[in-house]
């Protein structure tokens, strides 16, 4: 499907990624309770919280790693809460992870292409989309390095590549900055933006970096112990925790915010 027709959609009130009420517990470990969010073509959302808040399982659930005990997953108007994650990729949705799932005895350029061809793109098309990812993700010194060669930095930007060769309208990116030099976040930040504005796609961004996460979000959603806290503007949230922080002493969303 053409990218243009995936701008038109991201005008349409429908094109949105959601979750109603998601609920998912492991072994009387409530990870998520009746969590619902909401993700539009062309907009940054950040998910935020403290660890083990449950984000990361919000991410699988979104992405067809993980079946919610209660709630539902839908795309664009359609329930997709059982597709599998190669369903969904074919209907626009990738994301990254938290620990690199790249495959590591292939190079970092090959790891791009199959990506693409996954999604049923043609092999010249796939060359094309690796060239052009690498190129903006600044990995193109280290197209033919093994994956499993790649310090932690260019790891988490390969992982990245990899849910962008898909052609996404929606991407869930699980901690991509994490191990980022200090120096190297803007540039990650302009990846992101560029994500946005030029592909028009929808990105939902878990990280612990509250800096990169107040430049670069449009919205915020605050995740502790299973539960939405709060969801606002950078701004909303930014008061938001200052208000938690001032009431609680040393709450768990100041050490997300240090962490
Ligand atoms: N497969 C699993 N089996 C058992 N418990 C799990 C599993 N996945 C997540 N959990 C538990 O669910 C809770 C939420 O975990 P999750 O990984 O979603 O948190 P997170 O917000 O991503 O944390 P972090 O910031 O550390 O990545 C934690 O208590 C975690 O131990
Ligand atoms: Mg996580």
């Amino acid at each position: 499907m053409a990218d243009e027709n995936r701008q038109d959609d991201g005008r349409r009130p429908g094109a949105t990624l959601r979750a109603a009420g998601v609920a998912r517990s492991f072994a009387g470990v409530r990870a998520l309770r009746g969590v619902s969010l909401e993700l539009h073509r062309h907009e940054v959302v950040g998910l935020i919280g403290p660890n083990g808040a449950g984000k990361s399982t919000l991410v699988n659930v979104l992405s067809g790693f993980d079946l919610p005990d209660a709630g539902t997953v839908e795309l664009e108007g359609r329930e997709i809460t059982s597709w599998s994650p190669h369903r969904r990729g074919r209907h626009g949705l990738a994301r990254t992870f938290q620990h690199s799932h790249a495959f590591r005895s292939l190079s970092v350029r090959e790891n791009v292409e199959i990506a693409a061809l996954g999604v049923g793109a043609g092999a010249r098309e796939a060359r094309r989309r690796a060239g052009e990812l690498l190129d903006l993700l600044g990995l193109s010194a280290h197209e033919h390095a093994t994956a499993g060669a790649l310090s932690h930095g260019d790891e988490r930007r390969l992982g990245v590549a990899r849910a962008l060769a898909t052609r996404p309208a929606f991407v869930l990116m699980d901690e991509p900055a994490a191990g980022l030099p200090e120096s190297e976040v803007p540039g990650f930040e302009a990846v992101v933006r560029s994500v946005r504005d030029e592909h028009g796609a929808g990105v939902l961004l878990i990280d612990h970096n509250m800096a990169l996460i107040m430049a670069v979000c449009d919205r915020i959603h605050v995740l502790d112990q299973g539960q939405s806290l709060a969801e606002g503007t950078p701004g909303e949230i930014r008061e938001n925790l200052d208000v938690a922080s001032a009431y609680l002493g040393e709450s768990a969303l100041v050490e997300a915010e240090s962490g």
